[in-house]
């Protein structure tokens, strides 16, 4: 498609090569930079696409190489001038645009420009609150557009691809009821039904499933969600998720359509090509061996349960532990023997901090181990943890004993700080792998009940409805999660498509055949009008985008991100609205805090 043309310039900031020689061009752009080489001065230019280097030369132009002493940083020009090939020796091999530079005919300041309060560089040495502030200037950093544009390009392929697939790119409202994904509802009053309020989508999940109840087959969209919780560097109260759906299928149909996917996003947004299909393990694999769900595989140190080894230690500690029923694990430093007494320290505060009860160490040796333990331990004991930890002189061996959740969790959380403090990470490797096989449900200590780990909508496997009654912490969903170098990317499941398994999985969630038509009576006839088996899977975009980018936190790959305290403090929101609106509300705010 040809691409049409602006009046303004001839060319963009990045594009002029050297076989642009002698060709009179227009651009226009910022002022990046101004260099006074007292008889040159020198201008870099900036758009999207790139930078050009400028010359005033004034024995060109005199008028207009004096004009140039005016041009100041981010000062919006356009400028007309001849391109010339740069001599040898100042050839610029990093910039695009290296090989030339335009000689000066004439400048016109289209608007000038205030001092930034932070540079546009990148590696800005700016508060991120500044740089939120004056967000329109940070986004003008070469770092956070090309993080930009690439989501643009991500953006572009997921529906190329998806459409290429037979998926239907279907809209779904903004406007909706409440419905319980496990966070908290943003909620919108509405003026006419006073009293009553919307709620923003957590997710667009009941309309997917209604639309495969209306036939549409195959659902995509890449959407905006929202969720009132607790935010970290990859969370956001507003996220985007590439969200599908799919009639007729199972877990293996979703795996197929979305490792293609991921495989099309890093073949053509980062060149990057993903071996295909991705390993699967399950949930209680997961937590054994990684003490996560959603583990990062770059890297070994898997823990180890040496319960077996220890149960009748004289090391209390240990033996009371087993025989109340927790565990003994732990994890394998390779070559962490020389660890100081202040680093391992460290360590055990780390995990108090987690709310454990600490570590106990041990350096090993070629014959025995330094630790303070070892007099409670025999010989086939420490050969036997050795061997279970794959243990050789010089390895340092990190062993928690508690109940067996917390101290899988707590060994995970080590296992990644040490990956990180120890540089094990390779930032160039791209592991996913499958998470299945998830409880369905998991005991909420506060509210003292089940709730769904996945949300209520997912099925339990078939073999699993006998376990229902007897024993429903057993039960487990046919949910998957789909886990990229130690991020959840996305997650999914198969769906009750049948109303009496729905109603009994809202039973196990105590929510009553009342409260069920009240909150999903609509998806709850739907399934009584003809519901085709259905499930699907929605990605986190923006974590996806942040992998890509090689970033650590989503709000670089995010136009206008939130702080953590979910604030936007360019626009100021939230903000007080007036007493007329909250009149023709029907609200009144009682406590401001
Ligand atoms: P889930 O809640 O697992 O599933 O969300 C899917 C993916 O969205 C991303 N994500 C987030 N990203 C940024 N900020 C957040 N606050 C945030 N919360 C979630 C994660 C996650 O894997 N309706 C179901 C999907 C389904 O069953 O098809 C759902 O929303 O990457």
């Amino acid at each position: 498609m040809e691409k049409i043309a602006i009046k303004a310039r001839t060319h963009t900031c990045g594009e002029l090569r050297a076989e642009h020689d002698g060709l009179t061009v227009t651009l226009t752009g910022w002022v990046d930079s101004r260099r006074d080489h007292g008889s040159l001065i020198f201008v870099v230019l900036r758009d999207v696409y790139g930078i050009s280097q400028v010359v005033f030369d004034p024995s060109e132009d005199k008028q207009v190489y004096e004009s140039a002493r005016e041009l100041k940083n981010e000062y919006v020009i356009k400028l007309t001038g001849k391109v010339r090939r740069r001599p040898e020796g100042m050839v610029n091999p990093n910039m695009a645009t290296g090989e030339i530079e335009v000689v000066a005919q004439d400048v016109k300041i289209l608007n000038r420009a205030d001092v930034p309060p932070f540079p546009i560089v990148d590696d800005v040495d700016a508060s991120e609150e500044l740089r939120f502030r004056y967000r329109y200037l940070d986004l003008r950093r070469p770092e956070l557009q090309k993080n930009i544009v690439l989501r643009h390009r991500a953006a572009q392929t997921v529906r190329r691809y998806l459409d290429g697939q037979g998926f239907f790119e279907i809209e779904t409202p903004f406007l909706m009821r409440s419905t319980p994904e496990g966070a908290r509802d943003y909620l919108v009053p509405s003026r006419i039904h006073k009293g009553k309020f919307y709620a923003l989508p957590q997710s667009p999940q009941t309309y997917k499933q209604i639309l495969m109840i209306a036939g549409y087959d195959r659902y995509f969209q890449i959407v905006k969600c929202f969720r009132d919780e607790d935010l970290r560097a990859e969370r956001q109260p507003e996220f985007t998720q590439i969200d599908m759906e799919m009639s007729f299928v199972e877990e293996e149909d979703i795996f197929r359509i979305a490792e293609g996917l991921m495989r099309t996003l890093f073949d053509e947004v980062i060149g990057m090509s993903l071996q295909t299909p991705f390993p699967i393990i399950s949930f209680d694999e997961a937590m054994q061996r990684f003490g996560t769900d959603k583990p990062d595989v770059r890297f070994g140190m898997e823990i180890s349960d040496v319960s077996e080894f220890v149960r009748s230690s004289e090391f209390k500690v240990f033996s009371s532990t087993v025989a109340g029923g927790g565990i003994v694990a732990g994890i394998n430093l390779k070559g962490g023997a020389g660890y100081s007494r202040k680093q391992v320290d460290g360590l055990n505060q780390f995990v108090i901090d987690l709310g454990g009860k600490g570590v106990l160490t041990a350096k090993v040796k070629e014959d025995s181990w330094d630790s303070s333990i070892r007099k409670f331990l025999t010989d086939a004991m420490i050969s036997g943890i050795n061997e279970k930890l794959a243990a050789e002189a010089g390895d340092l061996l990190i062993l928690i004993a508690g109940e067996k959740m917390q101290t899988l969790t707590n060994l995970g959380k080590l296992r990644n700080k040490l990956a990180r403090d120890e540089n094990l990470i390779s930032k160039e490797e791209f592991k996913p792998l499958w998470v299945t096989e998830f409880p369905l449900l998991e005991f909420d200590e506060e509210e003292q009940r089940y709730v769904a780990m996945h949300h209520p909508f997912t099925s339990p496997r078939e073999e699993d409805l006998a376990l229902f009654d007897s024993s429903p912490g057993k039960v487990k969903a046919r949910a998957y999660d789909l886990v990229l170098n130690g991020y959840e990317i996305a997650g999914g499941s198969i769906r009750n498509h049948r109303l009496d398994i729905q109603m009994k999985v809202f039973n196990l969630l105590k929510i009553d055949d009342k409260e069920a038509r009240e909150k999903f009576g609509f998806l709850l006839d739907g399934l009584r009008f003809g519901a085709p088996p259905h499930g699907g899977i929605a990605f986190g975009f923006d974590r996806l985008l942040m992998l890509l980018a090689g970033e650590n936190s989503i709000r670089n790959v995010i136009a206008f991100p939130k702080t953590t305290s979910a604030l936007s403090l360019m626009d100021n929101a939230p903000a007080e609205v007036s007493e007329k609106q909250l009149k023709e509300l029907g609200l009144k705010i009682i406590a401001s805090l």
